[in-house]
């Protein structure tokens, strides 16, 4: 088994990151039988709290100061089979400061590959979920990860940061953009033509794929549930699980 390690990126906030994140996660472990690790590199904790592991006594903090820190102290089970998580903090904030103002640190890009190279052979998939900037914690998965998906939403400001991003991507040798999806999409004339226009005009892959606006979705996290166990059949579930399908093939 070699860990596949996969970052769901965007500048932005509010574009499906986490929602993204936590359900590619569990529809690798529940559908397509995966050990998948979730780790959460957002100092908010959404994905934390999701999984009932905001409080947890470690995180990625630790990660990221403690230099020899064994990884599995950090690993906190789910209630889902095969689904292990990171889990994150506000710690993060000041974890990051103490890092960038350390001199005496060599790799401060490399920390998170580092720590995960510890359980490379214990999952089949690692699913990161950023928050929306390019700080110490991003460029931090990018390096760790093979591959980078990037949520979209349709409005008019919909490849802001995008240059910016792909930039950095690019400088991460290992990493490579799988490709970008539209995430929130309610369906009508106008955003059907964005939709084909973006297509048409886009330098970036964009996955056939579109996950579908729902109010399920908000629902789902009030309930702290993946989709999945909330609403099996709404329009996003449906979409989640085509995008992993259309992923896997990729
Ligand atoms: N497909 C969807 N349909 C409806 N609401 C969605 C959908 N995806 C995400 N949302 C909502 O949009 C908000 C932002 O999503 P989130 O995943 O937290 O974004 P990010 O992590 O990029 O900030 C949340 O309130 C979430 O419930
Ligand atoms: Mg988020």
């Amino acid at each position: 088994m070699s860990m596949k390690v996969i970052s769901i990126i965007n500048l932005k906030g509010g574009v499906g990151k986490t929602i993204s994140s936590v359900n590619i996660a569990h529809i690798l472990s529940t559908i397509h039988n995966k050990k998948v690790l979730i780790v959460d590199n957002d100092k908010q904790g959404n994905t934390s709290r999701l999984f009932g592991v905001k409080d947890a006594t470690k995180s990625i903090a630790d990660i990221m100061v403690e230099s020899c820190i064994n990884v599995k102290t950090v690993i906190k089970p789910t209630i889902y089979n095969d689904l292990d998580i990171i889990p994150a903090n506000m710690d993060l904030l000041e974890a990051n400061l103490a890092v960038i103002t350390d001199d005496e640190i060599e790799g401060k890009a490399s920390i998170l590959k580092n720590a995960l190279d510890q359980v490379k052979n214990e999952y089949d998939y690692c699913i990161i979920d950023n928050p929306p900037d390019i700080n110490l914690s991003v460029i931090n998965a990018l390096v760790a990860s093979n591959d980078v998906l990037i949520p979209i939403r349709i409005d008019q400001f919909a490849l802001d940061g995008m240059k910016d991003l792909i930039e950095q991507i690019n400088n991460v040798e290992t990493a490579r953009l799988k490709g970008c999806f539209i995430t929130q999409f309610s369906k009508n004339k106008m955003n059907l033509s964005k939709l084909e226009e973006l297509r048409k005009s886009s330098n970036y892959p964009i996955l056939n794929t579109v996950i579908r606006r729902t109010v399920k979705v908000e629902e789902s996290t009030f309930e702290n549930l993946p989709l999945l166990e909330f609403s099996k059949r709404c329009n996003a579930s449906r979409d989640y699980v085509a995008l992993v399908e259309e992923c896997l093939k990729l």
